[in-house]
């Protein structure tokens, strides 16, 4: 029996590492829609002014020990709010999102949401990014959280599924932004309506922290073909929103029109509602993406510029 026993510990061990392996991979699904966006942001600050970002990704670089950067760390920030959930800091989950009820089939029941949302979050990132007083204590921590939270965020609040959460009879706790909302798909890994939009509506693959030189090339020509498709002036009505209560409220109207639209729960995703779902979440990494480029060179300019010169 003994020498059952220990292989089959060992086994036990290897399956439980692999299951935990693979809710690691799950809960961070949207990795390579944050590095497209923050990608995309990276290219257009680069062109414009390349010191201000190497300044932005100096004070990024603060938290670099407690992350799984390599190379690039303005892109490979972008998952760090993900990647940093492994820790058991769950208290930062509702940053992620905004739960703002969408109400189906007469439902009648009790709705929530969460005080502290994504809206609220992006505006508490960049508040800490404009105080530039002098302070007692090195300020390196904060800054270098709030541009990894800014940078992912962003991304967040453009995935429409983090603006909405459904409320019918069949969900009265509702369906969870998505994630109790089984899908009929392919792959496995995109059972739940929520995954399947993380994963840009199954485009794009998954890449992961630290990027590899090849991974970055491949970002960068997923970030390019985009802009190529999307130029500034084609969203430049888009652009003009600044506000991050703005940006979720467009999101929230293309969850309730678009990602609930031509999808029954149960049945089998249809053709058209992918070619249509991974049109529109392009154009969304588009823009979060010269959004992310606008805010962000607008505060490093602020910080870089204004007070310390
Ligand atoms: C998000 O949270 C803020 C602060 O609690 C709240 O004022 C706002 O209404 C919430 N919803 C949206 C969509 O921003
Ligand atoms: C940050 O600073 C900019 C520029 O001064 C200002 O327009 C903006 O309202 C500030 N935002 C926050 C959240 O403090």
């Amino acid at each position: 029996m003994k020498n059952l026993t220990i292989p089959n510990k060992h086994v036990i061990g290897c399956i439980f590492l692999l299951i935990m392996n693979l809710v690691a991979q799950v809960s961070a699904f949207w990795s390579s829609g944050h590095m497209i966006v923050a990608r995309i942001a990276y290219e257009q600050i680069k062109s414009i002014n390349p010191t201000l970002m190497e300044q932005i990704e100096a004070e990024i670089g603060h938290l670099g020990q407690f992350s799984k950067d390599g190379n690039y760390p303005f892109v490979e920030a972008s998952n760090w709010p993900d990647d940093i959930k492994e820790l058991g800091m769950s208290q930062f989950s509702q940053w992620h999102v905004v739960r703002t009820p969408i109400i189906r089939d007469g439902y009648q029941g009790d709705t929530f949401e969460e005080p502290q949302n994504a809206t609220w979050a992006i505006n508490e990132m960049i508040q800490t990014l404009n105080f530039t007083e002098k302070k007692s204590i090195d300020a390196g921590f904060g800054v270098s959280f709030a541009w990894r939270f800014l940078i992912h965020l962003v991304g967040d609040i453009h995935q429409p599924l983090h603006t909405g959460t459904l409320y019918t009879k069949e969900f009265p706790e509702s369906d969870n932004i998505g994630h109790r909302w089984k899908i009929d798909y392919a792959k496995s890994e995109m059972d739940e309506l929520h995954h399947f939009w993380d994963a840009c509506v199954d485009q794009y693959g998954s890449i992961w922290n630290p990027l590899t030189r090849s991974e970055w090339d491949q970002i960068g020509t997923f970030a390019h073909e985009l802009m190529t498709k999307h130029p500034r002036e084609s969203v430049s009505k888009r652009l003009e929103i600044t506000d991050s209560f703005d940006w979720a409220a467009e999101s929230h109207e293309f969850v309730k029109n678009f990602v609930y639209n031509g999808i029954t729960l149960g049945e089998k995703i249809s053709e058209e509602y992918i070619e249509r779902g991974r049109k529109f979440i392009n154009e969304q990494l588009v823009v979060a993406g010269y959004r992310l480029a606008d805010i962000s060179e607008k505060i490093a300019t602020k910080r870089y510029y204004d007070i310390y010169q």
